[in-house]
């Protein structure tokens, strides 16, 4: 028997992924990797509860994949895998749907009334997305999700219709928990530090995109909000702008938050955003000159040993859940 935790977790691709992306979520599956069984999907089914372009998705779906392999991902220790291969999430979320999800759970879902608001066109996908996200998770018996503070909500009901299943069924779904990184789990907007770091903000000025030019990355960075005062202090209640770019700075040079409060003592935000502006900077270069040695191909054959490996798992599950509920 396998007795190695299995870790799940899973970006949408679309948008520009950005520091916030990586800093909260892929930053952290890398070091898990070296301990656990990890899965990280491309969640292609996710991306489609808005309206895509067809050929800028199929870019973006191996483009995601990219961005883990440039960050750390290592394909031969974990699975990388396109959502739509595995057509049992599609399947589990029907039957999670019908099993367990309350349209209640779905209406108090934050993500959804920032996503849809008042819009009367939304499609029913957005609204259903946390119940999909549950099926990524409880196919492959998930033990831990490591995400950012956004992704915690869904995780509850994740939970939550897990244990009703199992409940009223009989036992088939793992219990997973949601595992969120110390620091970086809510890396804020650049322009806005009361809002998250969004790949959907309005403005660019909003987020770092991990493709951005490394120039229009410190350009940003220079012209980041500032908190009133002139002093480098972290404190996230009173001063949530310079305690953002202090967690970036901590997050990307691994110096601790409070080294860096001790170094920029009595200097001021403008030194402060130089050095910090020039981290981010090397980092993107960096990221960057890696991103370019993967090709399309090479994407394609580490999703089709992903799919290899994950459908047998994913059908087994499914098939238990149908016992359970008479199907077979
Ligand atoms: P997505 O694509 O919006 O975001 C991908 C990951 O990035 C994290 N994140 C952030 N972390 C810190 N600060 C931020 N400003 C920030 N913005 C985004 C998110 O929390 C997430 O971990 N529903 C998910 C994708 C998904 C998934 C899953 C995740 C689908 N199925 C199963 C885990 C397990 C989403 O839309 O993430």
């Amino acid at each position: 028997m396998n007795t190695q935790k299995i870790i799940f977790s899973g970006v949408q691709p679309t948008g520009n992924l950005h520091l916030g992306n990586y800093l909260g979520a892929i930053k952290q599956w890398v070091n898990l990797q070296k301990v656990y069984d990890c899965i990280f999907c491309v969640v292609d089914y996710h991306a489609i509860t808005v309206r895509q372009n067809p050929d800028q998705l199929r870019r973006q779906v191996l483009d995601t994949a990219k961005i883990y392999l440039a960050c750390g991902i290592n394909p031969k220790k974990s699975l990388i895998f396109r959502q739509s291969d595995i057509n049992e999430h599609a399947e589990l979320a029907w039957i999670l749907n019908c099993t367990g999800a309350r349209m209640s759970d779905l209406e108090n879902m934050t993500q959804y009334k920032d996503k849809a608001g008042k819009d009367a066109n939304a499609s029913v996908g957005l609204f259903d997305y946390p119940v999909l996200m549950a099926a990524d998770i409880l196919l492959y018996q998930t033990n831990l999700v490591p995400v950012g503070h956004d992704q915690v909500q869904h995780l509850e009901l994740t939970r939550d219709l897990a244990k009703r299943f199992n409940h009223d069924f009989g036992q088939v779904f793992t219990i997973p928990e949601v595992q969120l990184q110390k620091t970086g789990a809510r890396i804020m907007g650049l322009d806005d530090p009361t809002k998250k770091m969004s790949k959907s903000a309005a403005s660019p000025a909003n987020f770092i995109a991990l493709t951005d030019e490394p120039e229009v990355a410190r350009k940003k960075i220079m012209r980041a909000v500032t908190d009133s005062g002139a002093e480098v202090i972290y404190d996230p209640e009173t001063k949530p702008a310079i305690s953002n770019l202090l967690t970036i700075y901590h997050l990307l040079s691994g110096i601790d938050i409070k080294t860096l409060v001790k170094k920029y003592q009595g200097r001021g935000y403008g030194d402060f955003k130089k050095d910090l502006a020039e981290v981010v900077a090397e980092f993107l270069t960096d990221f960057q000159a890696k991103l370019e040695r993967f090709s399309d191909e090479e994407v394609e054959k580490i999703f089709a040993r992903g799919a290899k490996k994950l459908k047998p798992i994913a059908k087994e599950t499914v098939k238990n859940v149908k016992e359970k509920l008479g199907l077979l």
